[in-house]
C-alpha cells in the first residue's frame, strides 16, 4: 500500500532540488501527476492570459521521438513524464480570454470596470510588445515550468529544466509543426531519482546580486 506523501515546505523543496539526469522507470501515480498539474497552472501570468500551452509527453513513442529532438538525452525516455512547455503568442487573440474574464468576474475577483478595462488594454499592450511578444509568453511558461519543478520537488519526485532541444523538431513532436504562434519555452522530465542530488553549488552574492546599481555587490 502507498504511504502519504509528506510535502516538504517550499525553502526546503527550493533547497533540496537539484537537477536530475537520471531517472527510474517508476510511473507516477496519476493522481500525484494530476497534483503536479493543478500546481502547475496555478503560477501567475501576465493579465492571468494563461498563454502556457503544456503537453504531458508518456508514451514510449512520443518519448523516443522527443529525446530525439533534444539531442538524445536520455532522462527524456527514463522519466515517466516529460512535461513541454510551449507559450502561444496570440492567446490574447483567441476566446480563450473571454472565458478567463468570464470566470475572473464570476469569482468576484475582477470588477466588471476591470474587465472593460482589460478588453481593450490587453490587446493595446499585447500589439505595443512588438518584436518582445514571443519573450514574454515565453516568461509565462518559464514561472509555469518553475511551479511545476519546486512542486515536483515537495512531492518527493525528481525534474531537470531542459534547454537543450531543436525547437521545430519539438514541435513537430507535440503536432504543433505548422502553428507559427507557438513557442517552445522549455522541457521538463519529472520522476525518481536514480542518483544523488549532488549541489554544483553557487557563486557569493556578491558576484551576481547587487544593492541599488548593477556593481554595487551585496554583501
Ligand atoms: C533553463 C535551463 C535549461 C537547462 N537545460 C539543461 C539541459 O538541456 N540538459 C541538462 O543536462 N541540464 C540542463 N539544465 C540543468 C543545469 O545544468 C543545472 O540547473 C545547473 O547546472 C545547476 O544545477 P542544479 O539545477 O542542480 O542546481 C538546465 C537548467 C536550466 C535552468
Amino acid at each position: 500500500m502507498e504511504t502519504a506523501i509528506q510535502p516538504l515546505d517550499a525553502p526546503t523543496a527550493i533547497r533540496k532540488r537539484r537537477s536530475i539526469k537520471s531517472f527510474k522507470s517508476e510511473p507516477l501515480p496519476p493522481e500525484l501527476l494530476r497534483e503536479l498539474v493543478d500546481l502547475t497552472v496555478a503560477a501567475p501570468s501576465s493579465w492571468n492570459l494563461q498563454d502556457w500551452r503544456i503537453v504531458l509527453v508518456q508514451s514510449p513513442e512520443q518519448k523516443a521521438a522527443l529525446a530525439a529532438a533534444a539531442w538524445n538525452q536520455q532522462m527524456v525516455v527514463q522519466a515517466p513524464v516529460t512535461f513541454v512547455f510551449a507559450a502561444d503568442i496570440r492567446s490574447w487573440e483567441k476566446p480563450f480570454t473571454e472565458r478567463i474574464f468570464a470566470q475572473a468576474e464570476e469569482a468576484g475577483a475582477w470588477p466588471t470596470k476591470a474587465v472593460e478595462y482589460f478588453r481593450k488594454a490587453i490587446p493595446d499592450s499585447q500589439r505595443a510588445l512588438g518584436d518582445k511578444i514571443r519573450e514574454y509568453a515565453v516568461k509565462d511558461a518559464m514561472i509555469a515550468a518553475t511551479h511545476l519543478v519546486i512542486a515536483a520537488e515537495s512531492l518527493g519526485l525528481a525534474t531537470c529544466f531542459m534547454n537543450g532541444w531543436i525547437e521545430d523538431q519539438v514541435k513537430a513532436v507535440i503536432g504543433a509543426a505548422d502553428d507559427p504562434d507557438l513557442a517552445i519555452a522549455v522541457l521538463v522530465p519529472v520522476g525518481y531519482a536514480a542518483e544523488p542530488r549532488l549541489d554544483p553549488g553557487r557563486l557569493p552574492f556578491g558576484e551576481n546580486v547587487f544593492v541599488d546599481r548593477v556593481g554595487q555587490p551585496y554583501t
